[in-house]
């Protein structure tokens, strides 16, 4: 498993715990890499929404605090998440519990080797009575799809996902139908190839945003799962654990608005370029990091700075969303892989090699 010591922050929002990973404390003086002044002040209101999802999440989900802060992250993007994890860690419950949190249409697929292309994105019905046929929409019509198993299903089902996720549209006998907005998907796949698998197309993967590794819960987080076991959690009712809607499409547009007003300096965004950049002179990387990639790496950075509550980006957020934002957007020589080097180590090295800016 790709797992990584150093997940995304650990942790969003006013009320929040420091993230896992040593980040620069909120600069009173803003130093050179913060624009100072012009820096608007990010809305507290709106900022405390979103910690709120992350709250109705934690009474179904224990621990696994990295990932919820990167869905919130894919939200304020409007990105595509991709989920990975070994059997059992939550993923399915995660996300299902991030739908009961949000006032948002969310639909659920499960990937079976039978789903078929128009199982997904829907299909023509000859309408008997008219004479006529009409286009019944699949359950790609909604705002938040979960796409469980992805990779449980054959390439072309998995096809005519990933091109309604690059396009936010599904073309049927030539009619493009476009997607409700936001439409972001989160998909989840068990990482280790099972019998029956189909891994994901390599050159597809960079349409998920984010790509957001669970690991196994820490001994006292695992006893908190199971003691709520214990005193009667039903992981099949959210409703009874209490996990409520608490924010709706129109204040993920608001937040997301507030993300495109958080600054980044030229140092910063030179910053992101040249991380991008090492990863294609890696001499471990057959593939490294496309200027996609790079602009997926700034607005992540973004939000997770606007979700930190600040008006500016440092060169610490972009540090704490590499790994989650860059990880599934390299491929590995074979000679690396078979000497044990990962994506992680990779990013690893990178991180530790670009100057960064102070
Ligand atoms: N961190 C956790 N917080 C709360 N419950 C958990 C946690 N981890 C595991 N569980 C329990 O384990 C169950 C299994 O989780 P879930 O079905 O979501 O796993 P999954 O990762 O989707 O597995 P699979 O890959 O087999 O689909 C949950 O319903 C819950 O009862
Ligand atoms: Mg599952």
């Amino acid at each position: 498993m790709s797992e990584h010591p150093t997940p995304p922050p650990a942790d969003a929002g006013a009320t929040a715990a420091p993230p896992a990973e040593p980040v620069a404390p909120t600069p009173a003086a803003p130093g050179p890499v913060a624009p100072g002044p012009v820096a608007p002040r990010p809305d507290e209101a709106l900022r405390g929404t979103l910690a709120a999802v992350r709250t109705e999440v934690g009474k179904a989900v224990v621990g696994q605090d990295a990932a919820v802060t990167g869905l919130v992250i894919a939200l304020l993007c409007r990105g595509h998440v991709l989920l990975e994890g070994v059997p059992g860690v939550a993923k399915t419950l995660l996300v299902r519990s991030l739908s009961a949190a949000l006032d948002l249409g969310t639909k659920r697929v499960q990937f079976t080797p039978d789903l078929m292309p128009g199982d997904v994105t829907g299909s023509l019905v000859y309408d008997a009575r008219t004479a006529e046929f009409s286009f019944r929409e699949g359950p790609v019509f909604t705002n938040l799809l979960l796409a469980d198993e992805i990779n449980r299903t054959p390439p072309k089902t998995q096809a005519s996902l990933l091109e309604a996720m690059e396009e936010r549209q599904v073309t049927v006998d030539g009619t493009p139908r476009p997607l409700p907005d936001p439409f972001v998907v989160v998909a989840t796949q068990n990482p280790v190839e099972y019998e029956g698998t189909y891994p994901l197309p390599e050159a597809q993967l960079d349409r998920f945003l984010l790509k957001l590794v669970l690991p196994l819960p820490e001994r006292h987080d695992e006893l908190e799962v199971l003691a709520r076991h214990a005193a009667g959690f039903d992981p099949r009712d959210l409703r009874a654990a209490g996990v409520r809607p608490v924010a709706g499409a129109d204040a993920l547009a608001r937040a997301r608005e507030e993300v495109t007003r958080v600054q980044v300096s030229r140092e910063v965004l030179g910053y992101v370029v040249d991380l991008c950049r090492a990863t294609r002179e890696s001499p471990s990387l057959a593939l490294g990091v496309s200027p996609r990639g790079a602009t997926a790496l700034l607005a992540t950075s973004r939000a997770w700075a606007w979700l930190s509550g600040r008006g500016f980006v440092t060169p610490d957020d972009v540090q704490a969303l590499v790994h989650p934002t860059l990880r599934h957007r390299v491929a590995l020589r074979a000679e690396a892989e078979l000497e044990g080097v990962s994506a992680e180590s990779v990013l690893d090295t990178v991180l530790a090699s670009v100057p960064v800016p102070r």
